[in-house]
């Protein structure tokens, strides 16, 4: 085996242990990538049987059925269990746990993440890793925090299931969460929201760029919203974090004269 191939495998083999896969069910492997014409088609025999070929399904508009769900939910409960129940997005087959949020709901500030990682992914709990920490030490540093003790703030993330690997989300699936993370908002009436990253400024703002973005007050969902660095950045590139003081900054000035 090539090297390369090697170290995709080990990378597979280490996703599948890392969502609890102990054994391997099968002696064979099952090949995913075989064309559909060589797999064998039911009999017609069969089929009589089973009341004649096969009806089907409708195509589904995920987002259309996003929509539906969310908008049918009326508190936050409702919601997270509508988004538990939302079978068209396959991260959740990947997934050990659904994200939903963290912190106090109706908080004055309402900060959206990108997607759960993997210590998320364990706990069901936004922003407990490294970033998690780091978050929530910027936080402390302007008397602000996930409990009643400070300013409380409510967390979420654009996505509420771990991507493989900690991928990039697809437009795709930002699509198809974004009804949810609209309903969320609205659900939660924050006074104001924290857009953090990239990726949660594509899914809120229709743009990326948060180099540019960030520092600068803008209108989101009928809110104002502070686009800033996200924390996995700033401990990638700590000198970024003077900005980000800034912005925190920013946020504490916002609240304390709005
Ligand atoms: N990064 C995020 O954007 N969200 C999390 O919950 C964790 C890391």
């Amino acid at each position: 085996m090539e090297s390369t191939q090697f170290h995709t495998a080990l990378a597979l083999l280490e996703w599948q242990a890392e969502l609890g896969a102990t054994e391997a069910i099968g002696d064979a492997p099952v090949n995913c990538y075989e064309l559909p014409g060589t797999i064998a088609k039911p009999k017609a025999a069969d089929q009589k049987i089973a009341g004649g070929p096969a009806a089907v399904a409708p195509a589904v508009d995920p987002v259309a059925a996003a929509q539906q769900a969310a908008g049918a939910a009326q508190d936050l409960p409702a919601l997270r269990a509508a988004l538990d129940g939302f079978e068209h997005c396959d991260l959740r087959r990947g997934a050990r746990n659904l994200v939903f949020s963290d912190g106090i709901a109706g908080a004055p500030v309402m900060i959206v993440g990108e997607a759960p990682g993997r210590e998320e992914d364990r706990a069901g709990r936004p922003f407990v890793g490294a970033a998690g920490q780091l978050l929530d030490r910027m936080l402390a540093a302007i008397d602000m925090g996930r409990t009643d003790d400070a300013t409380p703030v409510y967390i979420t993330n654009v996505l509420p299931w771990r991507p493989p690997q900690n991928r990039d989300p697809r437009p795709e699936e930002i699509a198809m969460m974004r009804p949810f993370l609209e309903r969320h908002i609205a659900l939660a009436q924050p006074k104001a929201l924290v857009i953090m990253g990239n990726i949660s400024a594509q899914a809120l703002l229709g743009k990326r760029g948060i180099t540019r973005l960030r520092g600068t007050w803008t209108d989101c969902c009928g809110l104002p919203a502070l686009p800033m660095f996200h924390p996995a950045y700033l401990l990638r590139q700590p000198a970024a974090k003077r900005e980000a003081w800034a912005d925190l900054l920013s946020l504490k000035a916002h609240l304390t004269d709005g």
